[in-house]
Order: C-alpha cells, then sequence, then structure tokens
C-alpha cells in the first residue's frame, strides 16, 4: 500500500487532480471512491472522465435510477454510484464483478458498501471535507499496477502532495 494526499480549495481543483489522474489510467483500471455526501466524488469522477477521453461537454452525473453509466472514450469508462444500493448482495444483480475484471475503466462512487465484492488491487480515492470549499482527497494504491499509479501522481506533483509517510 501506498498513498499521498491532495489538498483543494475548490471543486474545479478537484475535477483537475481527476482529469490529471484519469489520464493516466489503463484499461481494466478499477478506482473506488468513498466519502460522505456532498464530498466532492462526483466531481472527482468528472474530471477523471475527462482525463480518459468522455468526450464533449462531459456531463458526468451520478447515475439515478440505473445505478451504472457507461460512456465511449480511448476506453470505455464505467461510472458505478452505490448510493442507492440497500445490501451488498444486490452487488451481484449489478453484475459488478464483469465491470471489475472487464477492459474498461471503472469508477465507483460508495465503494464502501460493497467491501467485499472490490477487487483487492484497485485505486482508492477517500474524499474528506475539511472545509466549506476545501477537501483532503487521500489516494491509496493496493496492488502492483497501483503502486505504479501511485508512484506517477507522486512524480507528477500535481497539488500539494504528502510524501510517503
Ligand atoms: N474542493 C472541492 N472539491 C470538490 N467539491 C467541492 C469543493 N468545494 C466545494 N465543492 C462542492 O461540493 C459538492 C460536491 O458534490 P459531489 O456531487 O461531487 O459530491 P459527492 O461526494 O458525489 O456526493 P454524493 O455522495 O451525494 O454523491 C459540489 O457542490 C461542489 O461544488
Ligand atoms: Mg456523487
Amino acid at each position: 500500500m501506498d498513498r499521498v494526499v491532495v489538498k483543494t480549495k475548490s471543486s474545479a481543483e478537484t475535477i483537475r487532480i481527476g482529469k490529471n489522474i484519469g489520464s493516466r489510467l489503463l484499461p481494466g483500471d478499477v478506482v473506488a471512491l468513498v466519502g460522505e455526501l456532498g464530498a466532492g466524488k462526483t466531481q472527482f469522477i468528472k474530471g477523471m472522465a475527462a482525463g480518459v477521453g468522455v468526450g464533449r461537454p462531459v456531463t458526468i452525473s451520478s447515475p439515478s435510477f440505473t445505478l451504472i453509466n457507461e460512456y465511449l472514450a480511448r476506453i470505455p469508462f464505467y461510472h458505478i454510484d452505490l448510493f442507492r444500493l440497500q445490501w451488498e448482495k444486490e452487488a451481484e444483480d449489478l453484475g459488478l464483478e464483469d465491470y471489475f475484471q472487464g477492459e474498461g475503466i471503472t469508477a465507483v462512487e460508495w465503494a464502501d458498501k460493497i467491501p467485499n465484492f472490490l477487487p483487492k488491487e484497485l485505486l482508492l480515492i477517500h474524499i474528506a471535507y475539511t472545509g466549506k470549499h476545501t477537501r483532503s482527497i487521500e489516494i491509496i494504491g493496493e496492488g502492483k499496477r497501483y503502486l505504479t499509479l501511485i508512484d506517477q501522481i507522486r512524480r507528477a506533483k500535481i497539488g500539494v502532495l504528502k510524501q510517503k509517510e
């Protein structure tokens, strides 16, 4: 496990960090997002989608009924929002495993609702509210692929990065 922490002072900054990371994502990557209501998970994903290459006005919004939105980009991008998931078992019906094992890029909001379904190797984004317009974004990599990604993110010095502790 390795991690970097980025502080942002606006939604635009959070989107920019998301975009930077999105541009580094590869087929099969899984990004899990956690953080309370209104923390900025969807904003971050909006940026990530742009970075992956989801086209013109990036209309990423939380999927209300389907829970899953699919976008075409250089790599298929799947936005899954589990806010309305009541029981972890429902995740089976959504076919989440297929997304995680597939060749697209999958971003999951409220990933903490499915601890047993998440792949062991992933990029975990934990967004914490620190003020009206400020957020602390912890980016955690689990597994070889994601340790490499964390390394790239650290080298890129996006935002104010805290070095490995
Ligand atoms: N630094 C910041 N980073 C991200 N969002 C911010 C920041 N400062 C203010 N905001 C605002 O906080 C809100 C974040 O909303 P967003 O929908 O991204 O949260 P969320 O974590 O997806 O919430 P939900 O759990 O309801 O899906 C937006 O209204 C955004 O403008
Ligand atoms: Mg959201």
